[in-house]
């Protein structure tokens, strides 16, 4: 198989960030507007109030869906205080862009050799803000990281948030109910759980295990991306608390899964990452689908006709 995988972006080997940017259309503080109308992708900073709300002119949105950084790189530039403190600012943003009735995830990491933080600072701090807390949803992820000396560190945390009383729309996962019982009388009739259930399929709850994390043989793959989400956990979310021609915002666009989830399911984007790399990605992940109608690059990647050599008239 021809590989054309590119390296990490944030760690940035082989200067491949400086071979790239000259090929980003956005730069900071500057926005792509789709030209079928239904989406907007800026190069900005999730901490820049006005500058979000200007995005949003009159048209709050009704589902946020963050996955703000939060690894290791992060962390040597600043404390978890001042994390959270930057966090409390785009939490902020994102109250002020949301609909009266509306709802909020956001993917956090938990450093187990480091206290979980920032998960517990971050809950706390969302105690303190005017989001309601309703579910704290765990993802399986196939392949982990760890020693023998302690368990595999396999899941992903994804908090729920609601701003008023949003819609919320029961999901379904791919695998069947087998366990009958459960018995009881329904208008005389006795009856057991799979013929009074709504689907003959179970319900994902608050621990997501039928959910593939990506992977370099997924279609949906994007080479460079280090922290790409699942299109299938995107779609669940967006699914469950949106309804088509809805506009749905994401501050940490990165490979631009959320975009492309809203593409794919009737719904508008606003959509952000601070990096003109991940900017760009975002938007051209959004062509690249509906020109091929693939979701990713799998082996190849985004700026593979930028990267490519053009052979030298020599070599013929
Ligand atoms: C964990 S990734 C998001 C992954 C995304 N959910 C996906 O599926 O591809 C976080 C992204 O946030 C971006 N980022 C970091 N700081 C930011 C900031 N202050 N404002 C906006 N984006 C930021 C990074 O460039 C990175 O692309």
């Amino acid at each position: 198989m021809d590989s054309h995988a590119i390296p990490r972006l944030d760690i940035d080997a082989d200067n491949i960030r400086r071979r790239l940017l000259p090929h980003c259309r956005l730069k900071a503080g500057e926005t792509w507007r789709d030209p079928d109308g239904n989406h907007s992708v800026s190069c900005a900073d999730a901490g820049c109030t006005g500058f979000i709300e200007g995005l949003f002119a009159g048209r709050p949105a009704v589902l946020a869906i963050h996955d703000p950084p939060y690894n290791l790189v992060m962390f040597e530039r600043q404390s978890v205080d001042e994390y959270i403190d930057w966090c409390r600012t785009w939490v902020s943003n994102t109250h002020s862009v949301l609909d009266d009735d509306a709802a909020l995830y956001i993917w956090l990491g938990a450093d187990q050799a480091d206290n979980f933080q920032p998960l517990p600072q971050f809950m706390l701090m969302m105690a303190g803000t005017p989001f309601k807390a309703r579910s704290f949803i765990t993802v399986r992820n196939q392949r982990g990281y760890g020693t023998q000396k302690n368990w595999m560190a396999v899941r992903q945390e994804l908090l729920y948030y609601s701003k008023g009383s949003p819609p919320f729309e029961v999901q379904y996962t791919d695998i069947p109910k087998i366990l009958r019982g459960y018995y009881k009388e329904v208008n005389g009739t006795l009856t057991e759980n799979l013929e009074r259930g709504k689907s003959p399929n179970i319900r994902p709850g608050n621990v997501w295990m039928d959910i593939q994390q990506v992977f370099y043989r997924m279609e949906e793959n994007v080479n460079g991306c280090y922290a790409q989400k699942p299109l299938k956990a995107i779609e669940r979310i967006i699914t469950a608390s949106s309804k088509p021609g809805d506009l749905i915002t994401d501050f940490f666009a990165h490979s631009g899964t959320t975009l492309l989830a809203c593409e794919r399911s009737g719904r508008c984007c606003v959509t952000l990452d601070i990096d003109p790399i991940f900017a760009e990605i975002t938007i051209r992940r959004l062509e690249h689908y509906r020109a091929t109608g693939k979701t990713g690059w799998q082996a190849g990647n985004p700026f593979q006709k930028e990267l490519t050599p053009t052979p030298s008239p020599a070599a013929h």
